[in-house]
């Protein structure tokens, strides 16, 4: 049933676009995670929002635009330490919060996010 998917208790596109939008603004205030980020942040945005909607059970736009999306491969040229994983979830659960989600589709949203965030790391915290 596509009614019960996370994609469209999001919001199904909009929905997803305003997370990231907010997402993004929060990112680029964290003195951690904004130094690793281009200064323009609309195409990383774009992308995340398409990326999102495949993740989340919704149609398959970052594929269809930009092919697998080898996610871990694609983070390499970034050091990415646990640290980055979790200020990564921060501005994500705090974004989730300005958007008032239901606390149960938060939580089930955040364990998933939370696993591919600590996939992306790439690098030791003394090794930076
Ligand atoms: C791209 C950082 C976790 C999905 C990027 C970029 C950076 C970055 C610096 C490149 C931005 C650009 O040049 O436009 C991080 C850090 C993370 C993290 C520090 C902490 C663990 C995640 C997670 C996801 C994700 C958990 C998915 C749930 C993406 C996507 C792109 C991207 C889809 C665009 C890839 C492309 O097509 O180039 N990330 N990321 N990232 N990230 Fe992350």
């Amino acid at each position: 049933d596509e009614t019960k998917s996370p994609y469209y208790l999001l919001g199904e596109k909009q929905g997803i676009e305003k997370l990231v939008t907010t997402f993004y603004s929060l990112v680029s205030k964290d003195p951690l995670l904004s130094p690793l980020f281009p200064d323009d942040l609309t195409e990383t945005a774009y992308k995340q929002t398409r990326f999102l909607s495949q993740f989340f059970g919704g149609p398959p736009l970052y594929t269809e635009e930009f092919g697998h999306p080898m996610l871990r491969a694609r983070h390499m040229p970034f050091p990415i330490t646990n640290t980055h994983a979790k200020a990564w979830i921060n501005c994500m659960e705090r974004a989730m919060t300005i958007q008032k989600l239901e606390p149960e589709l938060q939580e089930f949203l955040l364990s998933r996010l939370k696993m591919t965030a600590y996939h992306m790391v790439n690098t030791n915290e003394d090794s930076e």
